[in-house]
């Protein structure tokens, strides 16, 4: 492999922002923020204390050698109200901050907006009042005379989509509003304080103003193989629509001055047009001098008719929104390096004259300290893979000047609160001891050679434990084969340095002469829907089966991201001849990474997106039609289904057979959406009684959901099955127990199980084998 360098001047930098490492929340005369209240305290203070400590964190940045530091302005720290009166010694912190940065010869790059907006200003509004736009832009001319003489670079917002969505829509951050007009006003004054700010900025001779953009390439299932792929109709459209939802609503009228014809529509539709006024796009639309480009990961979607919208996109009915079939981050993100280069290529196309900076890209991933580091290798692979990604784009003709990694510090993920490690230092948060990882480490090369080196960085070897352990080759394999001629001594140096690098033992050369092992490994996942009764079958019966076949079985737990990285290492590893696979419940990557080793996989369940790795499943589709065409057969016409989660697929293909029958019989869905819980069934199932007081039948996807129903029928003072009939899935055990006994659609459990063993025996065989699917069967009780 080639080096890879960089053009001369490109800029290399990290990013942070202010609530998400700040702490002193309390400190100085600063005002609460939206974040503040929403966190309740659990997070945000003490942070990474990095109001007190933010020398020492410029030292380490120096260390690293960035030459550009962005980070966020607390308006609350500034402006405490939020207008009005500043505050002194809020303002004096980012005055040092300056100060220490040019010290330490880093161009500071200020974010005015990271999503802190003062609680007073969300008491008389928040961004749904377009007199918060004003404030804005006077908090932008009250940041810029103090620190504007030394600050040459500028962004007035970050992510204003997510802000606004995620804030407004969805409301899971701050301030955790629900309401889809909402979001949508809230995106706009976002947008017309953004050209407010601007102006204020450009009024005071700011040198260089722009805004951050979250960009995302929106792609079906099957485009993420091959772009260029041409999409039925039906796909093409909720592709256009969601990328205008998530992109083009940001990105044209920033670059463009309007808003995209597609668009407005879906605006109008939920919150009017009444927030825009006449000239608001002249104001949004001021020239930026540089657009920053936050990128993590690609959005999948198809049309999927009778879709509910998803909370964080109003207007997106009828749009499913499809988990990706690549390895994913700690977060779930779907790990997708050329993702970035084409964000960069829509850019370089459409929008070619303008000067584009990485402004965020990194990666959750699980740490283990280890001793004196954090051997983050995939964190590094992450970060490699992206660079080598957006050294092509550059090679292309994509006019970026810089990219600022996400983020120097473990800090406040928002909503997730201290649990994510997005940093490539990590921070002890009861010490709050800093510590370099690897990655770290790995970026100041980069940074110094201005590019990547010949060699991506490895798995480790029996060489690389050995030099870590200073011991010889020998002595390392002798330690790992179990051998009792080694030193007590010698053999724990070995055993920890196996530890700290995460090393595995490689059983496959161990058995070179046989080339099998005799080993199957058995990966669950938990919780798994449809539960314990599927899981006990698949225990005792694949184990029965495989064992009677000789094999030997290794029962491994997949349940976080370091169970992953384990189970792959131990398959890569040779240490077993194939593997039954019962996935989690939604998007799993596990599948394909395990296939990938070679090793003869079988899974459990569809998987979400096609594959060749063969499968047992049963026919959720067919057992759904045949429930709802029961329910049509008793003459109920006016059926509502309860929904469980839909990013699983056996959801998915539940509520597809459901709306199948209804379509038949040309009838409409009423639908509701539940969690797998009884709780959150129950909620549902009182939304759609209160929704459609004239139902007579319900759907539930399981049985749980089955049976809040049953509950919230009881309540509404309704007769099952006179007033309301009812219909559940899976035959649980206690679906025979309610009151009246449940209908539910029965499936067969022992034989999945028994069928998902001798897949995997033929393929150990080499013989060819397809995916199964097992008929359900309908189980008539009292319900309907
Ligand atoms: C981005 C945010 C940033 C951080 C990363 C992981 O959306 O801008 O603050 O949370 O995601």
């Amino acid at each position: 492999m080639r080096t890879a360098s960089f053009p001369e001047g490109f800029v290399w930098g990290v990013s942070t922002s202010a609530f998400q490492i700040e702490g002193a929340t309390d400190q100085d005369g600063r005002g609460p923020s939206i974040w503040d209240t929403f966190a309740g305290g659990a997070y945000g203070d003490p942070a990474c204390d990095h109001y007190r400590r933010y020398a020492d964190d410029i030292r380490l940045m120096q260390d690293l050698g960035v030459a550009a530091y962005r980070f966020s302005v607390s308006w609350s720290r500034v402006l405490p109200e939020g207008h009005g009166r500043a505050n002194g010694p809020g303002l004096d912190f980012y005055d040092r901050l300056v100060d220490e940065l040019l010290r330490a010869g880093i161009a500071p790059y200020a974010t005015l907006y990271h999503w802190d907006l003062p609680q007073a200003l969300q008491d008389s509004g928040g961004w749904t009042s377009r007199d918060t736009a004003r404030h804005f832009a006077d908090y932008a001319g009250v940041v810029y005379d103090r620190i504007g003489d030394r600050v040459d670079t500028w962004f007035t917002f970050n992510e204003p989509q997510v802000a606004a969505f995620l804030g407004h829509a969805s409301g899971v951050h701050a301030p955790g509003r629900r309401s889809a007009a909402d979001a949508f006003v809230s995106a706009h004054h976002m947008l017309l304080a953004h050209g407010l700010g601007l102006e204020a900025l450009r009024a005071r001779g700011a040198a260089r103003a722009g805004v951050v953009l979250n960009l995302s390439p929106v792609l079906t299932p099957a485009q993420l193989g091959d772009v260029s792929l041409d999409l039925p109709e039906e796909d093409a459209e909720a592709v256009a629509r969601i990328d205008a939802l998530h992109n083009r609503q940001f990105l044209e009228p920033v670059l463009r001055g309007r808003y995209p014809a597609d668009l407005l529509p879906l605006v109008e539709k939920v919150a009017g047009l009444d927030h825009i006024h006449d000239g608001d796009l002249d104001v949004i639309g001021g020239p930026i001098d540089l657009l920053g480009v936050n990128y993590y990961t690609p959005i999948a979607v198809r049309a999927q008719p009778g879709a509910p919208a998803d909370p964080a996109f109003p207007g997106s009915e009828g749009v499913l929104f499809c988990s990706v079939p690549t390895a994913v981050t700690a977060m779930g993100w779907p790990i997708m390096p050329s993702g970035l280069s084409l964000v960069l290529r829509r850019l370089s196309e459409e929008y070619p004259e303008t000067d584009v900076m990485i402004t965020e890209n990194g990666a959750d991933f699980v740490d283990v300290v280890a001793g004196d580091g954090v051997h983050d290798i995939e964190r590094m692979s992450f970060l490699e893979e992206h660079l080598r990604a957006l050294r092509a784009s550059l090679d292309e003709g994509a006019r970026v000047r810089g990219y600022l990694l996400w983020s120097l510090l473990d800090c406040v993920e928002w909503a997730d609160g201290y649990r994510r490690k997005f940093g490539i230092v990590h921070v002890d948060f009861t010490t709050q001891r800093r510590l370099l990882k690897d990655s770290a480490l790995w970026y100041r090369d980069v940074i110094r050679r201005n590019g990547l080196g010949a060699e991506r960085p490895k798995r480790p070897t029996l060489e690389t434990v050995a030099a870590r352990a200073g011991v010889s080759r020998a002595t390392v394999s002798r330690v790992v084969n179990g051998e009792a001629s080694v030193s007590p001594e010698a053999r724990a140096v070995v055993l920890r340095a196996v530890q700290e690098l995460g090393y595995v033992p490689n059983a496959a050369a161990r058995s070179l002469v046989t080339q099998r092992t005799d080993s199957v490994a058995l990966v669950l996942s938990a919780p798994r829907n449809g539960g314990d009764a599927l899981i006990s079958a698949v225990v005792q019966y694949v184990t029965g089966v495989l064992e009677g076949a000789g094999k030997q079985i290794t029962l491994m737990l997949a349940d976080t991201a370091e169970s992953h990285r384990r189970i792959i290492r131990h398959v890569e590893a040779g240490q077993v001849d194939g593997v039954v696979l019962v996935p989690p419940d939604g998007p799993d990557p596990l599948a394909e990474r395990l296939a990938r080793t070679g090793v003869p996989v079988v899974l459990l369940g569809r998987p979400a997106i096609a594959s060749l790795v063969p499968y047992v499943d049963v026919d959720n589709t067919g057992g759904a039609k045949a429930a709802t065409r029961h329910l049509l057969d008793r003459g109920r016409r006016r059926i509502g289904v309860i929904c469980g989660p839909m990013d699983l697929v056996a959801v998915q293909d539940r509520l597809a057979g459901h709306l199948a029958a209804l379509h038949e019989d040309g009838l409409r869905p009423a639908i509701a959406l539940a969690g797998l819980d009884r709780q959150s069934g129950g909620a549902a199932a009182r939304e759609l009684l209160s929704g459609h007081p004239d139902l007579n039948a319900v759907f539930a996807t399981s049985d749980e959901l089955a049976i809040s129903a049953l509950e919230a029928a009881r309540e509404a003072g309704l007769q099952v099955p006179r007033d309301l009939a009812i219909v559940g899935f899976d035959d649980v055990h206690a679906a025979s127990c309610t009151t009246p006994p449940l209908t539910t659609v029965r499936v067969p459990a022992a034989d999945q199980a028994l069928a998902l063993a001798r897949l995997l025996l033929s393929r150990l065989d080499g013989r060819h084998t397809t995916s199964v699917v097992l008929p359900t069967r309908l189980v008539v009780r009292a319900t309907t």
